[in-house]
């Protein structure tokens, strides 16, 4: 069976889970041929597993030592730099999300990706989850009609304040350029757009350092509108418990709610217009059936999104998410924090790249860089949100 040369730049708490992935055979198609960390420390485990595997300090020096392509796992700043030098010398490249911080380098990296021929890939690890791909054939096959509302309410991502204070680079304006947006909802926010499409208006409230000791945000209420004249809501935040997660959608012929581990569907027989327009009874309600989804039960998580990447490189296959569908999340997150510091309502067609990019940088330049790590702080592998 021909394998493709993996190299993994970051042996970091995601890299280390790609890494058992691949130690443990669940990705027959992947030889881990290569990995990289800027501490020697983050490797040593590797080397003993894996004596065969080759060992660097220096990216580009990873990227010339014979691998055919290359998973990015280093913090957000750095994906498209990484994912820019990989492509432009030919190798097959995935990236952990979120694609970047900021839309003007993610535009950048999208741009190479078109000139270079690799393949290109995203760590969308949820939308191996059969409960949103089961929600998303539903809400495409158009058999519940046309969206009216969504809602998100995704405050499950419970972070104490050790947490913040395990990582340097975690929750500061200079080392991951925001907070709840950036680090925990990156999921979220593709799949409400993988399954809703992309809103046309942003507006947003975000609390910064609300419930924690740090400078981004970790509260955040926003409302959006579509194309179709439907509306959302999504809110998110690490400082609650037990939290909840919470995603309606309701469309012309009912609707459906998905809490992670479930999806539950309301369905009218007559679309809701239909009887709105036909019914003559003032207090008159269209027949409802409730009604639990069936699914596959799959939910293959990071090694899906691996095994497809693999997949697409040796025999043509479809990835999981295309490197270059990054840019629709990252816009929404990116227009919440501009709608938030400009106190206005954002047009995600008129999104300006140019000016988010410089009020980021003003908060990069006062940002409070941590220069203590507490190392013995574990952090919760995976981000699969409960
Ligand atoms: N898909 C998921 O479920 C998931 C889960 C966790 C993290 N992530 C993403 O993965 C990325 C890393 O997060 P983490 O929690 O593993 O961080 P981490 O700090 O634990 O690991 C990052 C590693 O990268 C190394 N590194 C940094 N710069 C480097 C460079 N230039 N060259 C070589 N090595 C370098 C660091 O030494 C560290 O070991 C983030 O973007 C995060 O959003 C994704």
């Amino acid at each position: 069976m021909s394998k493709i040369k993996l190299g993994i730049l970051g042996i970091g708490n995601i890299g280390t889970v790609h890494i058992n992935n691949i130690l443990d055979g669940k990705c027959p198609e992947v030889e881990l041929y290569a990995i990289c960390d800027l501490l020697d420390e983050k490797m040593e485990w590797v080397k003993e597993k894996l004596p065969s595997v080759k060992c660097f300090n220096d990216a580009e020096q990873m990227m010339d030592s014979g691998i055919d392509s290359i998973l990015v796992a280093v913090p957000h700043y750095d994906h498209p730099k990484y994912a820019i030098m990989a492509m432009k010398k030919g190798i097959h490249t995935l990236v952990e999300k979120p694609a970047g911080v900021y839309t003007k380098q993610v535009l950048e990296m999208n741009k190479v990706a078109d000139e270079s021929n690799v393949v290109f890939g995203l760590m969308m690890n949820q939308r191996t989850n059969c409960i949103y791909r089961k929600m998303r054939e539903i809400v495409k096959s158009g058999e519940m009609g046309a969206i009216k509302r969504t809602n998100w309410i995704i405050t499950n991502w419970y972070c104490p304040q050790a947490y913040y204070n395990s990582g340097g680079w975690r929750a500061t304006w200079s080392g991951e350029g925001g907070g709840v947006l950036l680090n925990q909802c990156p999921h979220n926010l593709d799949l409400w757009q993988w399954i809703c499409g992309m809103p046309t208006k942003i507006e947003a409230k975000l609390h910064y350092g609300k419930w924690h000791d740090i400078e981004v945000e970790d509260d955040v209420s926003a409302y959006v509108e579509y194309e179709n004249g439907a509306t959302g809501i999504f809110v998110t935040t690490t400082g609650d418990i037990p939290g909840t997660n919470r995603f309606e959608i309701t469309l012309e012929h009912g609707k459906l709610i998905a809490d992670g581990t479930t999806l539950k569907m309301w369905k009218t027989e007559m679309s809701e217009p239909e009887f709105s327009r036909t019914n003559t009874e003032a207090f008159g309600w269209p027949e409802v059936v409730e009604c639990e989804v069936e699914t596959d039960g799959k939910n293959e998580q990071h090694a899906g999104v691996l095994n497809a990447f693999a997949d697409a490189i040796l025999n043509g296959g479809a990835l999981i998410a295309d490197g270059r569908e990054g840019i629709n999340g990252l816009t929404i997150s990116n227009a919440m924090h501009l709608s938030s510091w400009l106190g206005k309502e954002i047009v995600v067609a008129d999104f300006d790249h140019e000016l988010f990019y410089e009020e980021l940088m003003k908060r990069v330049a006062t940002s409070r860089a941590k220069t203590t790590v507490n190392t013995n702080v574990k952090v919760n592998m995976g981000d699969s949100f409960k």
